[in-house]
């Protein structure tokens, strides 16, 4: 549902659009790369290992750059888009955010929805008057405040699983006794799509 109110509200994605995602192995980010490439878009991902990046492309992804052994990820972004991408979808906060502003095309969109990283500093609003770029923050939570809204994304999400156009990756079922060791994992980025906590 995070994935759906991100692509078709915070930025609508186009048929033709190219997009660019961090953290694409995660999560949200396998989802997003099979969303995003079935509205005809053309997904770009960043992860931080060989593995993840081979993994996000079984999930969608026409592109990955490993953002860990390049550093200067934005330069390989404009390798493949020269002009930047129409939108970028960040969720890892303060070591991306000023790349994506920098991958973004001209009157294109950044959409911040997460802080793995840390949050993203104050700035300066100026700043976007280089290339006309719109910004946001957006959490899912305010996407589905009315039942009608819960209900029309829930209804989005399973259409999307009874067609069987969603693989969901579940990366590890933890015992309830196992939290600590899962938020290790997931704070450690050794994790790759849902980590599942067992109550009984
Ligand atoms: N706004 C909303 O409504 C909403 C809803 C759901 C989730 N979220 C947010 O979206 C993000 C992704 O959620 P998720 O469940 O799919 O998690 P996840 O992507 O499976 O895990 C976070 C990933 O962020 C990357 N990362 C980059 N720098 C990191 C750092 N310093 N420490 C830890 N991880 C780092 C890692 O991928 P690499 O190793 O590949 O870099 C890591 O695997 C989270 O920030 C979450 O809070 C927001």
């Amino acid at each position: 549902m995070t994935v759906l109110s991100l692509v078709k509200e915070a930025y609508e994605v186009k048929k033709g659009d190219t997009i660019l995602v961090h953290a694409a192995a995660g999560g949200v980010g396998l989802l997003m790369g099979q969303i995003l490439k079935d509205l005809g878009a053309t997904a770009i991902g960043t992860a931080s290992t060989k593995e993840k990046c081979d993994r996000a492309k079984e999930h969608g992804y026409a592109h990955m750059i490993n953002y860990k052994d390049i550093p200067d990820w934005v330069a390989e972004v404009k390798k493949i888009v020269p002009e930047g991408v129409n939108c970028v979808f960040d969720s890892v906060g303060k070591t991306t955010w000023e790349g994506s502003l920098e991958a973004v095309k001209r009157k294109g969109s950044v959409i911040y929805f997460g802080n793995a990283s840390g949050p993203v500093p104050p700035l300066n609003i100026s700043m976007l008057a280089k290339k006309n770029t719109k910004i946001m923050r957006a959490t899912l939570m305010q996407y589905v405040v009315t039942r009608e809204e819960y209900e029309h994304y829930s209804n989005l999400l399973f259409d999307y699983l009874k067609e069987g156009k969603l693989t969901v990756n579940i990366h590890k079922v933890y015992d309830m006794t196992e939290v600590e060791q899962a938020h290790k994992d997931l704070e450690g980025r050794s994790t790759s799509g849902k980590l599942l906590i067992k109550t009984s």
